[in-house]
């Protein structure tokens, strides 16, 4: 349990990566109370120095003691440093808050979306995961639609940002966009295929059902966050060539009577959530006006062709943002206002 306090000792870990660099921006853009920052990363990344509230922070090693004074640790170093780690961190009295895939699916740990179900975060809390990037901007406009029209169906197909792979992969499509003008070879490294000017219809491994571990998350992530087991999600993840904001396709089929024009009200009056829909002026959500803003944009809202009660939109945010840091800060925001929860 988090003792109250004025300001907060506050670890980021993997604070060099392309999600740890935004948390350091949204601890400062968001005016979080903090007593201190410490930015962990691995033994390459000691000494580094990090922007933060207009000066530099030092970057320090991650290590078993790293924990000791911290009340809450940001974690987005990967699956198996958050497996190893957060426990270390837990017994060392601080809150763990994971970007990774470790701990969603666990029976204890809370799969938090602030806008779904901040009332997740009401019981005991030592481990609290962020859900999947694509995840978290399908729920926050699934939820009031599921409150109204109660959900049955949905089928998502995703446009993938590279960031959602890390540093790494900025560069890869950075450097083979580069190569690809200059007609010189391309190298991949981080993906299986050529990712500049080109999709791939794969991200994170495949599974014997077919589908990869990535759509699998948004199907067991949907139903543990909005806790209902029998919403049914067909999903494909698609990576695309864009540096950052992920945007999907999203066709919903609910129980109750609804019409595009009901769910484009619901969506205007919903928290976290920009309307931006007006096709005639060639108005939609665009990764490019996402990236960098916490909100989820939703737009081309429409009503099926052919069946009642089934509605398309298109939805984006920026994966790095409301998809991993700016969910995980605004968790931490709840534990130290629990009255909001
Ligand atoms: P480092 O920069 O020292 O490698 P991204 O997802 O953008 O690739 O970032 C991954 C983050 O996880 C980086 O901050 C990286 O630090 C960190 N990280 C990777 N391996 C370790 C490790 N063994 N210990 C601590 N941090 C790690």
């Amino acid at each position: 349990m988090l003792s109250r306090k004025e300001k907060y000792n506050i670890a980021v870990v993997g604070a060099t990566g392309a999600v740890g660099r935004r948390m350091l921006e949204i601890l400062e853009k968001r005016g979080f109370p903090l007593d201190s920052l410490t930015a962990l990363a691995s033994a390459r990344s000691v000494g580094q120095k990090l922007p933060f509230m207009g000066s530099e922070i030092e970057v320090k090693e991650l290590q078993e003691d790293s924990f000791k004074g911290i009340d809450i640790a940001l974690f987005s170093a990967g699956s198996s440093i958050s497996k190893n780690y957060a426990p270390i961190a837990v017994n060392s009295g601080c809150i763990v808050i994971d970007n990774s895939s470790e701990w969603r699916m666990a029976k204890d740990v809370p799969l938090v979306v602030p806008e779904v179900n901040p009332f997740a975060l009401s019981g005991k809390c030592e481990i609290i995961a962020n859900p999947n990037c694509s995840t978290i901007q399908m729920v926050v406009a699934l939820k009031p639609l599921h409150d109204q029209y109660s959900v049955s169906r949905v089928i998502v197909s995703t446009y993938q940002s590279v960031s959602g792979s890390g540093q790494k992969a900025i560069e890869e499509l950075e450097n083979q966009s580069r190569n690809f003008i200059d007609e010189e070879p391309l190298e991949n490294n981080v993906y299986p295929h050529q990712i500049a000017f080109n999709c791939l219809p794969h991200i994170d491994s495949f599974l014997e059902n077919g589908y990869t571990k990535e759509e699998m998350k948004m199907v067991n992530e949907t139903r543990k966050i909005l806790d209902d087991s029998t919403i049914e999600v067909s999903p494909t993840a698609v990576r695309v060539p864009v540096f950052y904001s992920h945007s999907e396709s999203v066709t919903v089929e609910t129980k109750l009577p609804m019409k595009a024009h009901m769910v484009k009200d619901v969506f205007s009056q919903s928290p976290g959530i920009c309307l931006v829909d007006n096709p005639e002026k060639n108005q939609y959500p665009l990764a490019i006006d996402a990236s960098g803003k916490e909100e989820v944009f939703v737009g081309r809202v429409r009503g099926d062709l052919t069946r009642e009660n089934v509605i398309h939109f298109w939805v984006v945010s920026d994966n790095l943002l409301k998809g991993a840091a700016s969910n995980a800060v605004q968790i931490a925001e709840l534990l130290i206002k629990p009255q909001s929860i």
